[in-house]
């Protein structure tokens, strides 16, 4: 069987991204991988200004997302728990090679994950703000947490290539792990993923896109007065 990944691409932003071979499309945006990950994840869900967030990621890939909001935290000196899943892991050799000399590249929990990585799962990284787990499993099969995330992170490949992770059941089951006020991130604007976002009870929002994409989506699990 190919390994999950083909060749390295550096993007306009400087950032790199990679080609899964797999899924045939590249892991991040070939418009700029860093600006996509700030743009359409952390800033989509609100976890730029939150003071102590929880993340639940829907694929970790490359790491780009998880790079993106530890330099966010990083910057403003807040905590964060971080739980993603990733069910074809790359290698570590090319988890370094992408995030080489970009944001988040040096922060001691990006080097801690870059040592454990390949040795088990979960696999689990404590630093004094930072709480980072990802678990080596299917997600659509994986337990769940409930009422925990702050932010959710929906990085699937694409619904064409990678159906499976945009079901409406599956789209119903994630959103309970949002707390309320949770806000999920994708950067598919596509009908049946809204659609599927507002019948699990999400108020959905489209917003301007990333470069190179017009819209993306966040969808917020309301407060219950
Ligand atoms: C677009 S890439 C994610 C990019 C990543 N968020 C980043 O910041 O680099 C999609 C990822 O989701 C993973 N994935 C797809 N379906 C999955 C599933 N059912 N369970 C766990 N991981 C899955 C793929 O292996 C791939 O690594």
């Amino acid at each position: 069987m190919k390994g999950p990944t083909g060749e390295i691409i550096l993007t306009p932003d400087g950032s790199r991204t990679a080609l899964s071979l797999r899924f045939g499309e590249a892991y991040g945006s070939r418009h700029g991988a860093a600006a996509h990950a700030r743009h359409v994840f952390v800033e989509g869900t609100g976890t730029h200004e939150h003071p102590a967030p929880r993340v639940l990621e829907v694929g970790f890939g490359l790491g780009a997302n998880f790079r993106a909001t530890l330099a966010e935290v990083a910057r403003r000196g807040v905590p964060l728990d971080y739980l993603a899943f990733e069910f074809d892991p790359v290698p570590a050799g090319v988890l370094r090679e992408v995030a080489a000399g970009g944001e988040g590249s040096r922060h001691p929990a990006w080097l801690a994950l870059l040592d454990r990585w390949g040795q088990g799962s979960p696999l689990s990284v404590q630093t004094e703000a930072v709480t980072l787990t990802v678990s080596f499993a299917d997600v659509r099969t994986a337990p769940l947490p409930e009422n925990w995330a702050t932010a959710l992170c929906l990085d699937g490949f694409s619904p064409a290539r990678n159906p499976e992770v945009w079901t409406p059941v599956f789209l119903t089951r994630l959103a309970r792990s949002l707390a309320p006020g949770g806000v999920l991130a994708t950067y598919s604007a596509a009908g049946h993923v809204r659609r599927a976002l507002a019948a699990a009870g999400l108020s959905v929002e489209k917003r301007p896109g990333p470069p190179g994409k017009r819209e993306c989506v966040r969808a917020v699990r309301r407060v219950c007065p």
